[in-house]
């Protein structure tokens, strides 16, 4: 640990250089942008993420993070996956594109979709990490209320079948924006058929390629594809009953529901720590439903789990070989074959056992891109939930625990080798260690996730 020191260092001060104040609910509030570079906002998984790093040198930061996420929930209990910051327009779509503000309270700006749920999760690794005992205990009792009509809501809206699994609208509310795993249903929506308003809006408006490389990040055609789905939900007036029945993009995916299942693990047992028994069941119970239908989402064919295309009636596999295939171990939902072929496939050099495992995309995957965003590079988020999954199944193989442990090295490892950037270039091309870095620098995730790993080996 003590080799470690500088380097700890370093990620508290990527997160102090990443601290703004904003107003919010007219309190004054500080917040962790994830770059200073195009991230200037809050997004729901990167807070949640960050929340967990700040935890371990700054409670209070924390508890902050959270409380003024939850500050941008809607009415009826959604929490969007951006809430804007009024000072800043570093990024697009602008907080007026969405057309949401009839939602929130106090003219609060968010998105109008959500992100991977990680919310209660880092509510639950704060209470865990935090000392301060009274601090922590306030801090849950603000954001449960909060957490659960969130729960609430997407049981509600997103799983109008109740089979277990959450629907996502948009690849945005996936986290993984540009993953192959999308490429068939997005390829649907003809780009024909998308207005030409919007695709000069995209043109003129769109930010990203202006301060990075266009080659680590996703095409024209994906951006006019997600602005378009941002207008027609705009069009349904945020009814996701009607978007649900109406998106040309609707997924079963595999990692937002692995995701899900934890977090209502978490809900559970925060839930427990106030005596709510009762509360606390319902939670358990979705986990455990979720677990089984994630379970069910095991292709024999493909050796995989599936995302499941559910657009407009469908209910389809998706048998792409990426990182989200992993995620079931994160939510326990592994059988102990299972088990045995995704260790396997995460060991072979030609899939996922890379220079800097795990790739996005399994490296022998026709589309696989090392440089795009996440149609290849390697993510810090992404490894640290393989590596908590494969802890949870320490008791079911002999050599699981190691796994993890080793995982977890290697992604110290990348970060230190070349810094705190977004992902990260998961082959050996020859290219200098300290070359590998990707997208944007100095990214609060990244640090964030750097302090977990390392309080998770010390
Ligand atoms: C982006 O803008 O890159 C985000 O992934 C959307 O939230």
């Amino acid at each position: 640990m003590q080799d470690y020191q500088a380097l700890l260092n370093e990620a508290k001060a990527v997160l102090q250089r990443n601290t703004i104040t904003v107003t919010v609910d007219g309190k004054p509030y500080e917040r962790v942008i994830p770059s200073r570079d195009y991230y200037v906002h809050q997004w729901l998984w990167d807070s949640a993420g960050i929340a967990m790093g700040l935890v371990h040198s700054n409670e209070e930061a924390a508890f902050n993070e959270l409380v003024s996420l939850v500050a941008g929930q809607w009415s009826n209990g959604l929490i969007p996956h951006i809430i804007y910051n009024p000072d800043e327009s570093r990024y697009y779509p602008p907080a007026d594109q969405w057309q949401t503000t009839g939602f929130t309270r106090n003219g609060i700006k968010t998105s109008g979709i959500t992100d991977p749920p990680l919310l209660a999760i880092a509510a639950e690794y704060i209470w865990n990490h935090a000392s301060d005992e009274q601090k922590k205990r306030d801090f849950i009792r603000k954001v449960l209320p909060s957490l659960m009509a969130y729960h609430d809501h997407l049981k509600r809206y997103r799983d109008p079948e109740d089979c277990g699994l959450l629907t996502i609208v948009h690849p945005w509310e996936s986290g993984t924006d540009d993953s192959p795993r999308w490429d068939s249903i997005l390829s649907r929506i003809d780009l024909n058929m998308i207005p030409t308003n919007i695709k000069a809006d995209v043109d003129r408006n769109r930010k990203d390629i202006r301060y990075h490389d266009s080659q680590e990040r996703p095409t024209e055609d994906d951006y006019y594809r997600y602005i378009y789905l941002i207008e027609l939900f705009k069009d349904l007036s945020w009814d996701y009953t009607k978007i649900i029945r109406e998106s040309p993009f609707a997924v079963k995916d595999i990692l937002f529901n692995s995701i899900w299942e934890r977090a209502n693990e978490a809900l559970a047992g925060l839930l427990l720590t106030y005596g709510n028994q009762e509360e606390a069941n319902k939670y358990q119970q979705r986990a455990e439903e979720t677990r089984k239908a994630l379970t069910n989402t095991w292709d024999e064919a493909y050796n995989q789990y599936c995302d499941i295309d559910v657009t407009q009636g469908n209910h389809r596999p998706i048998a792409v070989p990426t990182n989200a295939m992993f995620m079931p171990l994160y939510a326990g939902a592994v059988t102990d074959q299972q088990l045995d072929i995704l260790l396997h496939r995460l060991s072979q050099a030609d899939e996922f056992c890379t220079a800097y495992p795990v790739p996005s995309t399994a490296i022998n995957y026709r589309y696989f891109d090392k440089d795009r965003y996440w149609r290849g590079p390697t993510w810090p988020i992404t490894n640290f939930f393989i590596i908590e999954g494969l802890k949870r199944c320490r008791t079911r193989h002999k050599n699981v625990d190691q796994r993890a442990k080793l995982l977890a090295a290697r992604t110290i490892q990348m970060i230190r080798d070349n810094g705190f950037w977004e992902y990260f270039d998961p082959i050996d091309d020859g290219t200098k260690a300290n070359e590998k870095g990707m997208g944007f620098n100095s990214f609060s995730w990244t640090a964030a996730i750097l302090i977990q790993l390392l309080n998770m080996t010390k």
